[in-house]
């Protein structure tokens, strides 16, 4: 069962075998761009769909959500539990569907999925050039910080900077007592 967006004819829903080859097409969409995600054009193909096929429907330490319109694939959303309750996520819309809310219905999902699996907290990285990125995780309330200096080797020689930013979900537990 899927969850409905602002825009009636979106849905996004857990992701699964059939999926990968419109996954893989996105991710060359968005990896062609050449400025959002740390993943760059030319893809492997064929190395992306075995390491897709094995996680493309997740586990209990692991979700991956994409959210549909009018039939075809236009986000994904994926979220990594670590061992110590962490979750990593990351996230892309297809850039004819961004502005329309899919972003934000895939985060929902995201941040519901990693509270269910008892994560205190989730954790993402962006370009510090993505204000697109950066505002819609501001408005789900994460917070920067950190800032890895000259951190990711692109294919072009520069190395980038990235911001880490996070969402605690247990504000109630001790911080540690040791001053
Ligand atoms: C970042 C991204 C996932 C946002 O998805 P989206 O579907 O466009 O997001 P939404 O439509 O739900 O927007 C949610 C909020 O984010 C903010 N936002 C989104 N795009 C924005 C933009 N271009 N400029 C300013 N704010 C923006 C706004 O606050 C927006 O709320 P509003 O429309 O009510 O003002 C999308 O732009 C994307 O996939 N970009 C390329 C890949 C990428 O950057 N992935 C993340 C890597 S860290």
């Amino acid at each position: 069962m899927g969850t409905e967006t602002s825009e009636a004819e979106q849905v996004v829903r857990p992701a699964g075998r059939d999926d990968v080859d419109q996954l893989l097409d996105l991710l060359e969409t968005v990896a062609s761009e050449g400025r959002w995600i740390g993943t760059e054009a030319p893809v492997d193909r064929e190395a992306r769909r075995r390491q897709l096929s094995e996680t493309v429907e997740g586990s209990d330490r692991a979700a991956r959500f994409v959210a549909e319109a009018g039939g075809a694939l236009v986000g994904n959303l994926w979220v990594d539990l670590r061992t110590y309750g962490v979750a990593d996520l990351g996230m892309l819309v297809a850039p004819e569907w961004r502005r329309r809310g899919v972003g934000s219905a895939l985060m929902e999902a995201g941040i519901d999925w990693a509270r269910a699996a008892g994560s205190h907290k989730v954790v993402l990285q962006l370009w510090p050039h993505n204000h697109a990125a950066l505002a819609l995780y501001r408005k789900f309330g994460f917070v920067q910080e950190g800032l890895l200096r000259r951190h990711y080797p692109r294919r072009n020689g520069e190395l980038w900077d990235a911001l880490v930013m996070g969402l605690v979900l247990d504000e109630h537990s001790p911080g540690s007592s040791i001053s």
